[in-house]
């Protein structure tokens, strides 16, 4: 991590610890059931009246399989911020700034012309990769995403470019959220495609209003096709480019309050997801150019001098410094709740399955002992097995049974407790 950047710890974190709580708590689960694969294995073996049933080896194969697949799916899981907003808002700008960088292509005029999702990737060198799974130079972002490229390869505005940046460089990126960046809300009317496509999984919206004008229907119309999909969706509003205020500081803050007034309207009565306190903690004024700049200053070192700093820059940077810590909070406490809980219900059904099959084990087990208690049986038995071994495999049967299922047990609530 760079020495620049501030603030290394901070509530992202909670999503790594977590994550890697359920990881844990599913990989116990699947040595679990792999030491009752085991037994059942030895079991079998001298079970020669196949009391136990043919179902069981099978069962436990399709668990397996289960856990090993929501392992995969935790591995992938991050956190997901999409933004939005009319053409030339300043969509791109502010990912760079929250990026410390320019990663994204920004320009006056409809720039962005795909989705671009920015991830962490363990790698030293930043790459892209497109739909097909083709992994190319970063530099081709320019050709394949800018509007105004030409390129005979420039991608419809649905598909998605996904940049794996290096995590070390970028706090936000290494606690693992991805950032999508897309077209201007404006240009295209199949706006239900694009949740369709590249929404669903996201905690947090993020509109970028230009605060030079005012919130446009085509922002509106798009937000309220978000909240027809989402039950009650994190929606901040970003109204960029406010250092234009200080060009006539005059009206700055009747600006401002008109601004607020509007966004609190929208986001309570139209979308009705806030009351108007929690409407107000998700409006912010900001200046996405300045701050990317002034973060590339810092990030090469050369110093910053106060009296250069144009009006009211000191109270936007906090702003933009206030918006990233709110915006943290509530990507990972959603990112968590949603994420991450149907995994632990999962785990939770999971061990439920185990533990009736080790019951039905146990009795199974028991059966064979009785079978081998029987003397004439006990003379069938002994084809495989003498009466003392028997004893011994199906007393460490019992025994490892309990532990398994006390494991199991306690590895579920320590889950549920996060
Ligand atoms: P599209 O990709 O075309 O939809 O635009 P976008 O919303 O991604 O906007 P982008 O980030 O490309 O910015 C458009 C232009 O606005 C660029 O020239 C930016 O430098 C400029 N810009 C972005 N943020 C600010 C800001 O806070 N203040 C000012 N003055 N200009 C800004
Ligand atoms: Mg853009």
């Amino acid at each position: 991590m760079s020495a620049t950047m501030p603030r290394t710890e901070s509530v992202f974190e909670e999503f790594s610890d977590a994550k890697r709580k359920i990881q844990e708590v599913f990989e116990q689960i699947k040595e679990q059931i792999e030491a009752v694969q085991t037994f059942i294995e030895h079991v079998v073996t001298i079970d020669t009246d196949h009391v136990l049933s043919s179902d069981t080896i099978g069962d436990l194969n399709e668990l397996v399989v289960k856990v090993t697949g929501v392992h995969e799916i935790l591995s992938r899981d991050q956190m997901k911020v999409a933004f939005f907003g009319r053409t030339s808002n300043g969509k791109s700008t502010c990912i760079n700034a929250m990026l410390w960088d320019k990663v994204l292509p920004s320009g006056i005029g409809h720039t962005t012309s795909c989705f671009l999702a920015v991830e962490g990737s363990g790698k030293p060198n930043p790459y892209i990769i497109t739909e097909d799974g083709e992994e190319q130079a970063v530099e081709k972002v320019q050709k394949l995403a800018h509007a105004l490229s030409g390129a005979a390869e420039k991608l419809t505005e649905d598909s998605l470019i996904k940049i794996c940046w290096p995590k070390n460089k970028c706090r936000i990126l290494n606690a693992e959220v991805c950032i999508v960046d897309s077209p201007g809300v404006d240009v295209t009317p199949d706006l239900d495609l694009w949740i369709d496509k590249h929404c669903l999984d996201a905690d947090v919206f993020i509109l970028v209003a230009n605060a030079e004008s005012t919130m446009m229907q085509a922002e509106k119309n798009f937000f309220h096709k978000v909240s027809e999909c989402f039950s009650k969706p994190n929606i901040f509003i970003l109204h960029n480019r406010w250092d234009a205020s200080a060009q006539e500081p005059d009206m700055m803050d009747e600006v401002r309050a008109q601004h607020m007034e509007r966004a609190e309207a929208f986001l309570t009565d139209e979308l009705k997801i806030y009351n108007s306190a929690e409407a107000q903690n998700r409006v912010f004024f900001i200046s996405a150019r300045e701050m990317l700049n002034t973060r590339i200053a810092r990030t090469k070192g050369i110093p910053e001098n106060p009296n250069n700093f144009p009006d009211g820059f000191k109270s936007r940077q906090l702003e933009f410094e206030e918006f990233e810590k709110k915006f943290e909070e509530c990507i990972t406490r959603s990112a968590i709740a949603t994420k991450f809980s149907q995994h632990v219900s999962g785990g939770e059904s999971t061990v439920k399955h185990l533990s009736k099959m080790l019951a039905n084990l146990n009795t199974s087990a028991l059966v064979v002992r009785n079978i081998a208690n029987d003397e004439a049986d006990t003379q069938k038995m002994r084809k495989n097995f003498n009466k003392e071994q028997m004893e011994k495999v199906t007393k460490k049967v019992h025994e490892q049974i309990s532990t398994i299922t006390d494991n199991v047990s306690n590895q579920v609530a320590a889950a549920l407790d996060i």
